[in-house]
């Protein structure tokens, strides 16, 4: 799958405006002056190194975090609806928390996580269009994300980090500690983690339905039907998206897409 230029500039822009709109306090700022200082290597990463994974090309990070947001926003309405008790987290607290639940995907300070694959065999056998970059020492992705937040000065809650940490739900062995506790002090006391778990559940099962269900029907590479990303207001904003990017280098890459 290939986003346009455009869509991968809009997503962007998307992305800041979650920011501008649901984090508060002194963290908002940094929490810009943080995505701005890294915006040209996040705004063209991939969410995975594989294509069999989910959005593995150019822009598909942002494309899934924002998915994720906005599939947190709705499944907490869910939730809600069905009794849970909304006062033990806040909506920033969701919102902060999906913005930054994948953010250790980047790498380090000087380095990507993910790199172009350089072994056309692994490319074509295993849909390998990333490799992980071996100048990286190993950290889980939660880790690496808290790791980066609290290395820029962005404070999170008590609340953020479990989210963050458990957002891969049972999927990931490591949190069972928090998630298959079969005493009741030990459960978390807030639903924030569930519902995190199951947006971004959630959008990357969709975003598998958006690129593979097509070329299994078709049984060859298909456009999807329906951009699903895009609100009507971010719409309305192309003539900022296309202006938004101020490094020359990352211009000319979205040129060349
Ligand atoms: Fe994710």
């Amino acid at each position: 799958m290939k986003l346009s230029a455009e869509q991968i500039q809009l997503n962007w822009v998307e992305f800041n405006t979650n920011i501008e709109t649901y984090i508060t306090g002194d963290r908002k700022q940094k929490l810009l002056d943080f995505y701005k200082k890294f915006e040209d290597r996040i705004i063209l990463m991939p969410a995975s190194h594989k294509k069999e994974y989910h959005s593995a090309f150019p822009g598909g990070y942002v494309d899934h975090v924002n998915r994720v947001v906005k599939a947190a926003l709705s499944m907490s309405a869910v939730w809600e609806g069905f009794g849970c008790d909304m006062t033990t987290f806040t909506q920033e607290e969701l919102v902060f928390s999906a913005i930054n639940h994948d953010l250790g995907k980047m790498g380090d300070e000087e380095h990507e996580s993910y790199i172009p694959q350089t072994d056309q065999w692994r490319r074509d056998k295993l849909g390998e269009e990333y490799m992980h970059n071996k100048k990286i020492e190993f950290a889980a992705v939660p880790d690496r994300g808290l790791f980066l937040l609290q290395q820029h000065d962005i404070k999170y809650t008590f609340n953020e980090m479990l989210a963050i940490q458990t957002h891969d739900g049972l999927y990931d062995s490591a949190n069972e500690k928090y998630l298959k506790s079969f005493i009741p002090e030990t459960k978390p006391r807030t639903s924030l983690p569930f519902i995190l778990h199951q947006a971004d559940m959630m959008a990357a099962r969709i975003e598998f339905e958006i690129e593979w269900l097509p070329k299994f029907s078709q049984n060859s590479v298909a456009t999807p039907k329906k951009n699903y990303t895009l609100s009507k207001n971010i719409k309305s904003s192309k003539t900022k998206a296309l202006n938004s990017v101020s490094s020359p280098g990352l211009k000319s890459m979205l040129d060349s897409l």
